[in-house]
């Protein structure tokens, strides 16, 4: 190898593994990231070395995602080098952030270091604010099973979603996962086997799958006559923390 330094889309590349993975990583405090060169990490041969081993020893059974994981119209994740620039500049020692009308939360995700007020008068966007954002705490260990568990069942009855939705933005068997795990989310959180930042993550888990998979252009109201259904719903664990300012309000 030589000692040229890799951006993370090559590591990435070079390894055959998501980002998503890598930002597990750090947050397991497996890995530290290398030093940011203005917009991205730049990866040495030692730290390359380190992550190789780390490689070598993981047994995961599930991916991760992170809050930029998903197709949503208007979503500002990559502006926000930019957004971060004027903020700094014309915005000194502020305390607090309130994204207004936040939709995924990309524009919160940058300010964690501020107590943070999200706001969207969509219910799908507010759960997820509740995961990413959320001050309760998630046991993450928990969610990883159920997401595992979740992956690996194929239920065989009708619910709401087969019913209604079935071979419109996906095929009738997604159908009836979707809605199985959607009902089952509801039973555990209604049985106290999860609080509602749980039921947040999880349902915000759902949300990202179907995203990825969904038959549209990206309005969910309109799905693409003849396109393919034949995508699998695969679910990953978002990366969400605990350690967040406990005034954010969501
Ligand atoms: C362009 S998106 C925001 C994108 C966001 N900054 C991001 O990076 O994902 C605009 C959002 O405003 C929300 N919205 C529209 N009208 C609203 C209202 N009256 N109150 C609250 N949210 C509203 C929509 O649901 C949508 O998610």
């Amino acid at each position: 190898m030589n000692n040229k330094l890799l951006s993370t889309s090559e590591v990435c590349n070079k390894y055959n593994i998501s980002q998503e993975l890598l930002y597990e990583f750090k947050e397991e405090g497996l890995i530290y990231f290398p030093t940011k060169n203005i917009q991205q990490y730049l990866w040495d041969k030692k730290t390359l070395n380190k992550l190789s081993n780390i490689l070598k020893k993981n047994t995961k059974n599930y991916k991760a995602t992170t809050i930029n994981n998903r197709r949503y119209l208007g979503n500002k994740y990559k502006l926000l080098p930019f957004i971060k620039e004027i903020v700094e500049k014309h915005c000194k020692n502020i305390n607090i952030v309130a994204d207004i009308f936040s939709g995924t939360g990309a524009v919160s995700s940058a300010f964690t270091d501020k107590v943070l007020i999200t706001n969207d008068n969509m219910y799908s966007n507010y759960i997820c604010h509740l995961a990413w954002f959320g001050t309760e705490k998630a046991d993450i260990n928990k969610i990883k099973k159920f997401i595992v568990d979740y992956n690996n069942t194929n239920p065989q009855n009708d619910n709401y979603m087969s019913i209604n939705f079935s071979n419109t933005e996906f095929n009738k068997d997604v159908c009836k996962k979707i809605g199985f795990i959607r009902e089952d989310i509801e039973t555990k959180f209604n049985s106290k086997i999860i609080n509602e930042r749980e039921r947040a993550v999880l349902i915000t888990s759902l949300l990202y799958a179907m995203d990825k998979i969904a038959n549209t252009c990206g309005h969910y109201d309109a799905y693409r006559k003849n396109g393919e259904l034949n995508k699998k719903l695969e679910l990953s664990v978002p990366l969400i923390s605990n350690n967040l300012n406990k005034k954010n309000k969501n």
